[in-house]
């Protein structure tokens, strides 16, 4: 991994152990959840545990590599059948992040084909530790890609946790500000502090500081008031799911960020591996949006600040269109419009 005073690991095997960095109370407390089944891993990816959807991809990985270490089957037959009862289990979790159901393909691709159950398991477990280098590997890639897109002292505005915490590690949108800090320690970031479940505030303003990278965090309304003054110079983010034609979804609030980027003539760039890229969804009106419980709305951490019975939306995520992106960078390199042809060619021969 590139120098980095990063030192928290999400997600990791310890012996026949996931265990995974607790997000839900960073970063006032580290804890960490040690898993043995894929129930219990299916449980931190729906409660936010674990987050992020490269992150929720490795966590995918590693519970199906549970389900078959807890698996007594002794004949292919029947490991195959409590196989796919997990992977239907963990693919209920969350339904907008792609990198979920890329990664069941990834290790279906294993159990799919008869074979020795002993000999699956073992391939299952080296895999999705194969899955989450591999994810640290693309992220440094897209930083090398990224960073000279970004002009000298860029002020660089990023929503959400697109970080460490989110992939397997060094992170999407903040693996590309980590490369461009390398290059020019003179960048200042602002933090979306991206309500209601405050991943900014909470998870991208820490890894942040945690790195000595210059930012401040912000409330989300505030982000028109700084477009304004012509103080953001650029955007990154990440995603959950990119469309073949280039939409993009990200954490609620990224649409909105994106309309102001457009309006002030402010570059809007994706950061994701191409495994978030799902060429099976021709545009954004195609990608499920996940709608979360209402308590993260009501109340602010554990506190109820809105009045009991209150009616609440809470989606999860939004659609920004791509003609508000300027570009999408994966490991791949750099794509730029007409996404259709440019995503298309950065996929070819990943799956
Ligand atoms: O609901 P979350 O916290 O899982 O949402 C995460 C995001 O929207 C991230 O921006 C996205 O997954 C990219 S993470 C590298």
């Amino acid at each position: 991994m590139a120098e980095s005073n990063y030192r928290i690991k999400t997600i990791e095997w310890q012996g026949d152990e996931v265990v995974m960095i607790d997000q839900r109370v960073l970063p006032l407390e580290e804890e960490y959840i040690h898993h043995t089944t894929w129930q219990e891993v299916a449980d931190s990816i729906r409660t936010m545990v674990i987050r992020g959807a490269p992150a929720i991809g490795v966590a995918t990985a590693m519970g199906m590599a549970l389900a078959a270490m807890q698996s007594n089957a002794e004949d292919y037959q029947s490991l195959r059948a409590d196989l796919d009862a997990a992977a239907q289990g963990l693919f209920e979790t969350r339904p907008t992040a792609y990198n979920l159901g890329w990664a069941l393909d990834q290790m279906k691709k294993i159990y799919g084909e008869p074979g020795e159950p002993g000999e699956i398991r073992a391939r299952m477990k080296e895999r999705s530790q194969e899955i989450l280098e591999e994810d640290i590997a693309m992220c440094m890639a897209m930083g090398e890609h990224a960073a000279p897109l970004f002009p000298e002292g860029a002020r660089i505005l990023t929503h959400c946790n697109a970080g460490a915490l989110a992939t397997g590690g060094y992170g999407t949108a903040l693996g590309v500000i980590r490369s461009v800090f390398r290059r020019d320690p003179s960048i200042h970031v602002y933090v979306d502090e991206t309500r209601p479940f405050l991943q900014g505030a909470r998870l991208t303003a820490w890894e942040l500081q945690q790195e000595g990278i210059s930012c401040c965090l912000i409330t989300d309304n505030m982000a028109g008031y700084f477009f304004k003054k012509g103080e953001i110079d650029a955007v990154v983010v990440g995603s959950d799911r990119i469309a073949a034609n280039g939409d993009v979804a990200n954490k609620i609030g990224t649409y909105t960020v994106s309309v102001l980027a457009r309006e002030h003539g402010v570059p809007f760039y994706v950061a994701a591996p191409t495994s978030t890229v799902d060429l099976g969804v021709p545009d954004g009106d195609h990608i499920p949006i996940e709608e979360r419980p209402t308590e993260e709305v009501t109340c602010m951490m554990d506190t109820q600040v809105a009045p009991h019975g209150i009616a609440v939306c809470n989606p999860a995520f939004d659609v920004t269109p791509h003609e508000n992106v300027a570009a999408i960078i994966t490991e791949a390199g750099v794509h730029r419009e007409p996404y259709t042809e440019s995503l298309a060619e950065a996929k070819k021969g990943k799956d």
